[in-house]
This record gives structure tokens, sequence and C-alpha cells, in this order.
């Protein structure tokens, strides 16, 4: 049954414009709220979108809006790749950097490029970015406590956006790794605008849906990424033919410091703009799950068998 969480008049919360075709799967609890039901492992793991009620992430946004939103400058692609998803620690962490001419010297080239592009060279930015970036980190960390007491991480990848997005097509994330992995998912809006996203079908109600008519039981037994692969990229389009599908979407605008969970490989998403943003992702043993049968790989063999028994009847 869906949970309804109590909900006051005037509380901070993000403009969300539903559309009657999809399922209404957002859910907004006060972190307080959490912490008294014990977590919200159970409606992560059943697709629910979850905003954190009447919270701002508390982090320097104007130490953050300093930096340079520009990484055209930097000539090594491999660098540019990484700055664009930046490893929040490699700003707050590492070896102290040296002093040569007034010029900070780092030993890493991704930090030395944070500083010398993000930071356009400039001590104090580098030194408020980094301050704003370890208090945004460890309230991540404490959101994860209070959001899912029970998992039990093996990998976290703390991502920062710092460069603009724009127009993303309508997709599942398919992260490339084989793994059968459960991951859980914190998002933060780190700008002074707001981040505006479309959401569309749970990638099992959309394969529900079009099973037949794509003869998506070839992808049977094979792993779940070339599924989400097909889907996203013949037939929505991918990065190719961007805004072409027909797909309804539900409208949403985080606000500046808003806080959201959700599986991005369940919710099919796209950023229509956004700026400086928190993207966080735990790899979590599927053992410590509310139901490990819900993990994404499980479901997707389930709803092959499911689609199969459907067609033979
Ligand atoms: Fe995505």
């Amino acid at each position: 049954m869906r949970p309804s969480p109590k909900w006051q008049p005037g509380e901070l919360m993000a403009r969300i414009e539903r559309h009657p075709e999809i399922e209404d799967y957002f859910l907004e609890f006060s972190l307080a709220e959490i912490a008294e039901r014990g977590g919200i492992s159970d409606l992560f793991e059943d697709g629910y979108l979850i905003i954190l009620k009447d919270y701002r992430l508390q982090a320097d946004g104007s130490a953050l809006a300093r930096l340079s939103r520009s990484i055209d400058a930097v000539e090594d692609a491999g660098i540019r790749k990484r700055l664009k998803k930046l490893t929040a620690n490699h700003v707050f962490e590492g070896a102290p950097p040296r002093e040569s001419r007034g010029r900070l010297i780092f030993d890493d080239p991704l930090r030395q490029a944070i500083f010398d592009i993000l930071c356009r060279g400039d001590r104090d930015i580098f030194e408020g970015a980094a301050r704003a970036l370890k208090q945004a980190h460890e309230e991540t960390l404490r959101i994860f406590e209070t959001c899912f007491p029970g998992y039990e991480p093996f990998r976290l990848i703390p991502s920062v956006r710092l460069t603009t997005t724009m127009f993303e097509n309508l997709h599942w994330d398919n992260h490339n790794i084989a793994e059968d992995f459960h991951q859980a998912r914190i998002f933060a809006n780190l700008d002074t605008r707001p981040r505006i996203w479309n959401t569309g079908h749970r990638f099992p109600d959309w394969v529900r849906m079009h099973y037949d008519r794509l003869d998506l039981g070839r992808f049977a037994g094979k792993d779940p990424n070339l599924l989400i692969d097909f889907v996203t990229g013949e037939i929505l389009g991918g990065t190719r033919k961007t805004w072409m599908d027909k797909e309804p979407r539900h409208r949403i605008a985080f606000d500046p410091g808003e806080v959201w969970l959700g599986e991005s490989r369940l919710i099919s998403h796209q950023i229509y703009y956004g700026e400086l943003a928190l993207v966080y992702m735990w790899f979590v043993r599927a053992s410590s799950m509310s139901d490990p049968a819900k993990r994404f790989n499980a479901r997707i063999e389930a709803l092959h068998r499911e689609m199969g028994r459907a067609s033979a009847a």
C-alpha cells in the first residue's frame, strides 16, 4: 500500500506536475519521519522517488558559485571527462599542494586541473569549494545512514556535477557494470537555481507494456544492461535522435538545496536543465536489502519469467 506521509501547508518542497498516465511514485518525507519509520529502503527498492521534505542541504553555495563552469580549456580528454563527473573527495582530500612562485602545485593532475581551471588558480576559491564539498559530503553520508540504516555498501562513487547539463534524452541509467548489485542513490541540487527533470515510466512497467510488440523476450537470460541499451538507444533515440520519443513525463523542479533519492535504473529520467549538483551512488550488498529479490537484475529476470508465462498462456 502507498504510504501517506503527513504534509503541512507551507512546507518547502519541489514543484511537481504529475502526468496522469504515469504512476505517481513521488513521496515526501522529513528526515525525522524517515528515522521514525526506520529508513526508506523498502520504498526505494519499490521504485519510489523520495524527496526530503522541509530540508535543504547545508553547503556554502556562494563558495561553489565561484567555480568556473567551463572546462573547455582542458586539453586532456581524460581529465575533462573526470572533471565533468568529478569525484567530490578529489577536491577536499589528497596530499597538500606545494607552492611555487605563487602557484599551487599538486601531485595529482586531476587536482591540478580542479585548481587551475575550475578555481582559476585562485586559492580562496579552491579552499572555499573544498570546505563546501566536504560539508555536503558529510551531510550526505548522514542522510544515507538515516535513510538506509541496514544497507551494507561496498563502494561509493561520490560525484559532483559542476558543469551545466541540459536537454538530456529520456533514459534509464546503464552503469556498464555486469556485477549484480543494488544501488542506493542520493541527489542534491547545490545550485541557486532549480534543477529541472522530467521522469517517465519505471523500467519494468515500460518493458511489460512493450514486451510482445518489441519481442523483448530475446533479452531473457542476458545482461539486463543490453535491454536498457536497446530501449534507451534504439527505441527512445539515445544521444543520436533526442526528444523524438512520445513518452509521457512528469515534470519536477527541485529547489536549491533540495535532496531526493531514487533508483535511476528503475525510474526513467532526463535532466532538462541543471547546474551544480551532487550525485552519490553506493553499491550495496543485495543480502542487506529490505528485499533482495527487488534488486535490479532479479527484477528483470522475474519480469522475463512473468512475460514468458504470459505469452505461453
Ligand atoms: Fe541518468
